[in-house]
């Protein structure tokens, strides 16, 4: 079981080391199996990652049956929390009526009615099976629109792991990653995020920009916040130029609010990606927005626009019933509102509770976030710590993602397990089924691990 007791004897690592002897012995085998032993680069953790055997609303357990409440949220997807009655009715009901049916079906068209009706800009709608395909669909769909090749992008933001839109995304925000093409790179602007003279410029000089894609609330949800009026000067600044404006709300999607962030900010983008949330758990996404930029989508009787215009598109799991299933259910709640703001409540909750366990020990680390994720800033120069809005704040971009120590944030993440917590190196995403209950615990784990890490000298205050 695990250690949650007031003091360890050993260092974080040592004690972690050995106390999930079942999670030791699997990742033994996967590192034979898998680079690192791991399937998601989010999921690297040294000495060894838990084994999730199973999960029910904000909890999971692991092979050894220790508990543990997740903020890992299936990457964000889980904003019901695991294995909500209605969705797994809605999943059982649909398994045993067929996974794949190579055909239309009606559950396809309502999951779309769905996204419409919540959804503000979206006039016609795209399923695909991954939020990395819903973004390469839609800047293939402002390519062909526009009849131009580049794509600007903002430092840090992530739209997925192709070629198009990888590079930028992680410190030191350079353009050149192995195995990518030159002409590939050509294509791709990488703007520091929040300024706005600097995407005008390079519009008015580029006449070759297709299209601006941003994630709505900035980088890695949050963790390079997206400076107040941005959005509404963004939509402005690429109206003027004929550009198009494409939100991933992968992220912000049904999260921010039923509509995403587009209904949250009033700002209108041409296209959106969706995903997470809306296949309710299982793979799922789709592309959504102005019919006559999803046109090329068509066939048509007419060979000079299928040879020229037509944009092809095939996936054998597109729109999969069972998915399809999931999401529906999943919306049809999400659509009261209730579960957002229960999820915000308890994550407000949440960064309130840990920056004052940080104020206490007099640490230079902060938690911040909106809506309901939270993101974990380990070396906060500034030390205004829990009274930072930075949404405001003239941070360096480059120090707010993928600046934290790794050695800290190894003891943060370890430490946390064993207290019965389970973080991303990131911070976490807050679902409707963590309880106030939840939230407590954690930040008594909080508290404990950071003592931890003080006793090891990991951590100094700075008085
Ligand atoms: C904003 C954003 N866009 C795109 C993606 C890629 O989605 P997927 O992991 O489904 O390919 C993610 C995944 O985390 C994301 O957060």
């Amino acid at each position: 079981m695990q250690v949650a007791k007031e003091s360890i004897e050993r260092s974080i690592l040592e004690t972690y080391e050995n106390s999930f002897p079942s999670s030791r012995k699997l990742y033994k085998k996967a590192l034979n199996l898998f680079p690192n032993g791991i399937t998601h680069d989010n999921r690297f953790l040294k000495p060894f990652p838990i084994y999730v055997d199973h999960a029910l609303g904000s909890k999971k357990w692991d092979e050894d049956g220790n508990e543990y409440i997740d903020y890992f949220g299936g990457h964000g997807a889980l904003l019901l929390g695991h294995g909500h009655p209605k969705v797994v009715e809605a999943v059982k009901r649909q398994i045993t009526r067929g996974t794949h049916y190579g055909a239309c079906h009606r559950l396809e068209v309502e999951w779309a009615e769905l996204i419409m009706d919540m959804v503000p800009s979206a006039q016609k709608v795209r399923f695909v099976n991954s939020g990395t395909e819903a973004t390469l669909m839609a800047i293939r769909l402002a390519r062909i629109f526009t009849g131009k090749s580049k794509i600007l992008k903002f430092a840090g933001h992530f739209h997925g792991w192709h070629d198009n839109l990888i590079p930028g995304t992680t410190p030191p925000y350079e353009l050149s990653l192995p195995g990518i093409l030159n002409g590939v790179l050509e294509s791709i602007i990488v703007c520091p995020p929040n300024d706005i003279k600097r995407v005008e410029k390079i519009l008015q000089k580029d006449n070759e920009v297709a299209s601006v894609i941003i994630e709505p609330t900035g980088a890695s949800f949050g963790m390079i916040p997206t400076r107040e009026g941005f959005l509404k000067e963004l939509r402005q600044v690429t109206r003027k130029w004929g550009v198009l404006l494409i939100f991933d709300e992968l992220i912000t999607g049904f999260r921010c609010a039923r509509g995403g962030a587009q209904e949250y900010y009033g700002v209108m983008p041409d296209l959106t990606t969706l995903g997470k949330i809306l296949a309710g758990g299982l793979p799922g996404a789709a592309v959504a927005g102005r019919g006559d930029i999803l046109e090329p989508l068509e066939s048509r009787e007419d060979e000079k626009w299928n040879l020229g215009k037509k944009m092809f598109h095939y996936g054998t799991f597109n729109a999969n019933p069972l998915s399809a299933s999931a999401g529906i259910a999943t919306l049809k709640i999400v659509a009261t509102g209730e579960p957002i703001s229960r999820a915000n409540k308890m994550t407000s909750m949440l960064i309130k509770g840990m920056n004052e366990v940080i104020d206490k020990h007099r640490i230079p680390w902060c938690v911040h976030g909106e809506f309901s994720g939270f993101r974990f800033l380990l070396n906060h120069a500034c030390y205004k710590r829990a009274s930072c809005n930075f949404r405001k704040c003239d941070y360096d971009y480059k120090k707010l993602k993928g600046a934290n120590d790794p050695v800290l944030v190894q003891n943060l993440r370890c430490g946390m397990l064993l207290n019965g917590i389970d973080v991303a190196k990131q911070g976490g995403w807050v679902s409707a089924a963590h309880s106030a209950e939840d939230v407590e615990k954690t930040i008594v784990g909080f508290d404990r691990t950071i003592d931890w890490m003080k006793r090891s000298k990991l951590l100094t205050s700075f008085d």
